[in-house]
């Protein structure tokens, strides 16, 4: 199986910064992260990956609200890939990068640089942004609609393609005797006019390393499900149980046939949270001190994009039922209202149930873990992970010394890199230039 460390912030459980043990201000601790990639890489992981957004990201309803939220303080994620690219030398680096509040070629240009100067180690998990501060920062008054996001996420990945090849792999000659620095026979100008862009090119930069930096995809609703069938490598996802995992999975392979790809062309990873302990008990009592943690006003801005504001209800009040529609992540907001339907729980027990960000949450010892993802795994259910520790260091460190050998132990984790390159590990072709086919 791949596994790659999704570092989130503070942490990925909103409770996590406040645990006894947890580092304060990790998030912007560039030594911790050096220390982080370093100790990924001596595990073998596949990639860290980087959550991003344009905005201080939240649902609360004011700054009152706001200021129980730690993801506030965060790293760009492409400059500190490339800081952690120096001090690694096989760790892949994905980040999110919106095709919403950017243009195509910042992002072609940025990516096919960060591939040179990694090596060929980088990856772009195309997002298109959930949030409606990320509208207020780039000239909008509220968020583009979800079916036009695609749309315009759909033209920007072939642009940002077209600028990658740009240049043949071999167009750069550099002929000291001729004086001829590349071969304008292999220049390709992009030449781009559609609905959303408008884009001459060529890329001021060299193909990349990798021919393309991998590509992974995040949405999963039905149009984010399309443009993952067209062109993801890495299918980022939210999964609940194996069931529902393995229809995910059945589904996104199935939707490759359509664009002419084999099903191994890419890779299903959902997200996880492990709360670990060394016996059962100690993992509870972490898991149980975590939700603890969560302060109340977190947790009910956390509800707002599918409930409303639920300020004037009781935590232990029974959840009301959701709103028709969400123009933030839909795939969730249906997933949710769908896991409510025809049940009772509290507005408390609502909050401890989502505090992974609505991915799932394995309880239990390294063994009991390795027990339910190598389950998801030999049934169809994944190709691998996305780790997203509760907070840092000491649970990333678990994940290093306990989960990682447990899963080599079994022979389903790898116990050196394959190759020098992401694509090389992750098993992944590069992408031949249209003019070499
Ligand atoms: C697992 C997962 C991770 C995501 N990560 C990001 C992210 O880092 N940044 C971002 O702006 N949007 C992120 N998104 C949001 C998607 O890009 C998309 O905007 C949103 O999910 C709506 O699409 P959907 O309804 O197709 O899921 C993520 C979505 C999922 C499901």
């Amino acid at each position: 199986m791949k596994l790659g460390l999704n570092l989130v912030g503070n942490g990925a459980h909103g409770g996590g910064w406040r645990m006894p043990d947890a580092h304060v201000g990790a998030g912007m601790d560039i030594r911790l992260w050096k220390q982080i990639a370093r100790g990924a890489e001596a595990a073998k992981f596949h990639f860290m990956f980087m959550a991003d957004g344009i905005a201080v990201r939240s649902s609360a309803k004011d700054e009152a609200q706001l200021s129980y939220d730690s993801r506030i303080d965060v790293f760009e994620p492409l400059t500190v890939m490339a800081a952690l690219s120096a001090v690694t030398e096989r760790m892949g680096y994905l980040a999110s990068i919106s095709t919403t509040y950017n243009e195509p070629y910042h992002v072609a240009r940025k990516l096919a640089s960060l591939d040179h100067v990694s090596e060929g180690r980088i990856g772009w998990n195309v997002v298109t942004s959930w949030s409606e501060q990320e509208a207020l920062n780039f000239g909008r008054d509220s968020h583009l609609e979800h079916g036009l996001r695609y749309k315009r996420a759909e033209e920007f990945v072939d642009v940002v393609f077209a600028l990658w090849n740009s240049w043949e792999d071999d167009a750069f000659i550099r002929d000291k005797a001729t004086g001829q620095y590349f071969d304008p026979s292999k220049l390709h100008i992009p030449h781009h006019r559609g609905e959303h862009f408008t884009v001459r090119g060529p890329l001021n930069a060299a193909r990349p390393v990798q021919g393309f930096p991998v590509i992974a995809q995040a949405g999963s609703s039905g149009p984010g499900q399309a443009l993952a069938g067209r062109i993801a490598e890495i299918v980022y996802t939210m999964q609940k149980s194996r069931a529902d995992a393995a229809a995910f999975y059945a589904s996104v392979k199935s939707g490759f046939a359509n664009h002419g790809r084999h099903a191994e062309h890419s890779l299903v990873m959902p997200g996880i949270m492990p709360i670990m302990g060394r016996t059962m008990q100690e993992a509870r009592d972490r898991a149980e001190q975590l939700q603890e943690l969560i302060h109340p006003q977190l947790g009910l801005a956390a509800l707002i994009p599918s409930f409303g504001d639920l300020t004037g209800y009781d935590l232990d009040d029974p959840v009301p039922p959701p709103l028709a529609d969400t123009n933030s992540v839909k795939s969730a907001h249906e997933r949710l209202a769908k896991q409510l339907a025809g049940k009772t729980i509290t507005i408390r027990e609502l909050i401890h149930q989502r505090s992974a960000s609505g991915h799932h949450v394995m309880v239990g010892t390294p063994q009991s873990i390795a027990d339910e993802m190598e389950d998801w795994f030999v049934h169809h259910g994944c190709d691998g992970w996305n780790i997203l520790p509760p907070y840092y260091p000491v649970p990333v460190q678990e994940v290093f010394d306990w989960l990682v050998p447990e899963l080599q132990r079994r022979g389903l984790f790898h116990t050196s890199y394959e190759g020098t390159t992401l694509r090389d590990n992750l098993g992944l072709a590069r992408p031949v230039h249209p003019a070499a086919r």
